[in-house]
């Protein structure tokens, strides 16, 4: 099968398109012909080296697809041969097929097709993480969302409209001011020095917002902070784009909480894997919630994904098809 492995780590020349052996299903996992697999931010992070550091390269990258089961491994249950599947947290993905333990696999529901699916895996699970486990926003709530138009902020911006939140959204770029307007987004702020501060509070009559969400890298964390009404809430979830450096509790304002969110622990069972996906698969099929952008290239492009998703011009989901 053709693959996509890292030599090493560093820039995009470590990543090589070749061919590879097809994975054997062990006991408890399925070999899954892969349709589409996600384009992260944590790949760039595992192909810069913060992560799997561990695994022995060349390793397969990627986490997150979407593909038909082909054959299965001794003492699999509730997964069958030719069944779609979708996962999230799957080391191996950027490859033709991939084997899965079956416990981390979730059927594909017929009105829902693989390449939305694939889409919704990291970024949706991560955005209903956010919105209703973290800080579970209320009714009448205003949300600040950054990155409104990437991945992550386009999912989230709907689910917090969902439970009839509003949405203040912060983009770097007027050409992605329509994309986070379609999704809800009440104002959208076109900033990258700061500036969004200003506007929030105006927009809040000086009161700041309910929640913030902050996957942007250490440069926005001050304005995130000055941007929360009095016990706010700052949802922090970017460590690829880098944390704030250590915190001294007592400079904290405003009786603020704040935490680190990490979409692991919305789905820290099978069970709770497959309710959560389940309940993003009924707000599509229910038509609450859209994927409103995806862009695919070819497995042999991943390179060029990646260049796209770092030169902050990407517009939500980016696929790889193989
Ligand atoms: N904690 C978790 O569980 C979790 C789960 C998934 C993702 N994440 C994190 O969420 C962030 C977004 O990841 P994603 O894969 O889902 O992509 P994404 O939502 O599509 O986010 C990409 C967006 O990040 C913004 N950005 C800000 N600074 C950037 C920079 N220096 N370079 C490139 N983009 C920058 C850009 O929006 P603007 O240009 O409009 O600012 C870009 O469109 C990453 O930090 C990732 O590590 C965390």
């Amino acid at each position: 099968m053709k693959a996509i492995v890292m030599t090493g780590t560093g820039s995009r020349e470590v990543l090589e398109y070749v061919e590879r052996p097809d994975p054997t299903p062990a006991p408890g996992e399925a070999l899954v012909e892969v349709a589409y697999a996600g384009v992260n931010f944590m790949d760039i992070g595992v192909r810069e080296g913060m992560a799997w550091n561990e695994v022995p390269d060349p390793k397969i990258l990627g986490v997150e697809g979407a593909g038909r089961v082909l054959t299965l491994g001794e003492g699999v249950q509730g997964i069958s041969t030719g069944q779609r599947v979708a996962w999230v947290y799957a080391p191996g993905s950027y490859a033709e097929r991939i084997a899965i333990p079956a416990t981390s696999l979730v059927p594909i529901p017929d009105a829902i097709d693989d390449r939305v699916a694939a889409s919704v895996m990291m970024q949706g699970l991560t955005a209903s993480h956010f919105a209703t486990d973290f800080y579970p926003v209320q009714p009448g709530d205003t949300a600040f969302v950054h990155a409104a138009a990437g991945g992550v902020g386009l999912l989230l911006t709907q689910i917090i409209k969902l439970r009839g939140g509003h949405v203040i959204g912060r983009v770097s770029s007027e050409a992605k001011a329509p994309a986070a307007k379609g999704a809800g987004t009440d104002h959208v702020i076109v900033d990258t020095d700061g500036g969004f501060v200003e506007e929030a509070l105006r927009l809040t009559d000086g009161e700041g917002v309910d929640v913030v969400y902050d996957g942007s890298g250490p440069s926005t964390f001050q304005g995130s902070l000055d941007v929360l009404r009095r016990s706010g809430t700052f949802c922090w979830y970017g460590p690829v784009l880098g944390g704030p450096g250590p915190i001294d509790i007592m400079s904290l304002p405003k009786s603020i909480k704040i935490g680190y969110a990490v979409f692991q622990d919305h789905i820290a069972t099978p069970a709770l894997l497959r309710a959560h996906t389940e309940r993003l698969f009924d707000w599509i099929t229910e038509g609450k919630l859209e994927v409103r952008s995806i862009s695919d290239y070819r497995l042999a492009d991943a390179s060029n994904a990646h260049a796209d998703m770092e030169s902050r011009k990407t517009v939500g989901k980016l696929l790889l098809v193989p």
